[in-house]
């Protein structure tokens, strides 16, 4: 049984995801009408990781006898100034989200919730490898620069990482 401040946290977090889902979707629409097919398919493939952390959640509060309690998602932005900006965006996010993790942990804790706290290790883990992903990104963008061509094979090797699963980390593959 959860307690009332464990499940309420729990359902905030779900809204995090769920945002990030939606944030990370508008950013492959982006990438899509900016003519960047590749960047479009991997960010959506990281997008529906996200509805997967949402859905585990989901579960998890069903499992634990817990009432689910959906929130609104805001509108997300729709444009960005560069594919660099969009990715510093989405790190920003995968920070945001690794803090909340945290206080998740730090609760579960707190109130002597050990399979609370044994679930969210999964996610403990699941933060270091989705920033290490948008990271690596980050610093390929930064190497390429305004460069066109440079921009046009990242596109192809972002195709490729999408169609491998690449950004899944191993406890989704
Ligand atoms: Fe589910 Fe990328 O945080």
């Amino acid at each position: 049984m959860l307690s009332d401040k464990m499940q309420a946290a729990l359902n905030d977090q779900i809204n995090m995801e769920l945002r990030a889902y939606y944030t990370y979707l508008s950013m492959s629409a982006y990438f899509q009408d900016s003519g960047l097919p590749g960047f479009a398919a991997w960010m959506f493939h990281h997008a529906e990781e996200e509805m997967t952390h949402a859905m585990k959640l989901y579960d998890y509060i069903h499992v634990r006898r817990g009432k689910v309690k959906l929130q609104a998602i805001p509108e997300p932005p729709h444009t960005w100034d560069s594919p660099l900006a969009a990715f510093e965006d989405a790190f920003e996010h995968e920070r945001k989200v690794s803090i909340s993790i945290d206080k998740l942990v730090s609760l579960a804790r707190e109130e002597g919730d050990h399979a609370t706290n044994s679930f969210l290790q999964w996610f403990v883990d699941e933060q270091v490898e989705e920033e290490e992903v948008v990271s690596n990104a980050i610093d390929k963008l930064k190497l390429v620069g305004d460069f066109g061509p440079g921009l046009y094979m990242l596109d192809k090797e972002m195709a490729a990482d999408a169609a491998a699963g690449e950004g899944e980390t191993e406890a989704e593959a």
